[in-house]
């Protein structure tokens, strides 16, 4: 089991732009089956996280249904009408807290940890943070929603081109 943060940035580092938009992402060329691509990390998460903006842009630029068949906890401070079913948990509770229910749930399967950027550096604040999955898409955006703001020390596990995006997997030195 791995606590991994699989995501797409920028060069600059921004996995939003200043638009809170990915449009300069979702117009790429990427096979899912193709290398580190999302069919194959997806199909070994058991539960997955993330922020009350990432939760909303997707209820913003859905069709209305959840798109995940696995448990989410929703990191919120406020009352968030849900959307389109499935089994997503608003919480506020201690990040080391819902990762352990995030564990049991997940029975065994890695999780992840989808954004933004600072959600994900609390749980490396806790040391919860095995992996971080980046595929980099080949344009400067300048600003936006940084992909991890914390200082945090890598080691390259793994690399290669997926379409029009370079990929890499990275292992959280402690
Ligand atoms: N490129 C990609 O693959 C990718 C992946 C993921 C996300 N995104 C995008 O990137 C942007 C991310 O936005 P973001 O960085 O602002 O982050 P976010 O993590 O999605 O949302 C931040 C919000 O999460 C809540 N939150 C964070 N930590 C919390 C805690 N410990 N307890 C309770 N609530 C907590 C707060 O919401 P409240 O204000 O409600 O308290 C906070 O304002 C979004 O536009 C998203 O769509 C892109």
């Amino acid at each position: 089991m791995k606590s991994i943060y699989y995501t797409a940035s920028s060069l600059d580092g921004f996995i939003a732009d200043a638009d809170n938009s990915l449009s300069w992402l979702l117009s790429r060329d990427v096979d899912g089956k193709g290398p580190m691509g999302y069919d194959g990390f997806i199909e070994a998460v058991g539960a997955m996280a993330m922020g009350a903006t990432t939760y909303e842009w997707l209820r913003d630029n859905s069709d209305g249904d959840w798109p995940y068949s696995i448990p989410c906890w929703v990191f919120t401070h406020r009352d968030i009408e849900a959307f389109g079913g499935g089994d997503v948990r608003f919480t506020q509770g201690e990040v080391a807290a819902v990762h352990a229910e995030m564990v049991t749930a997940a029975a065994g399967r890695n999780l992840w940890l989808v954004g933004g950027g600072d959600l994900v550096g609390q749980f490396d604040d806790n040391g919860l943070l095995d992996e971080v999955w980046i595929q980099y898409a080949p344009v400067t955006l300048g600003a936006g929603a940084p992909v991890l703001p914390r200082r945090i020390e890598f080691r390259v596990e793994e690399f290669a081109q997926n379409g029009e995006l370079v990929c890499t997997r990275l292992a959280v030195v402690r």
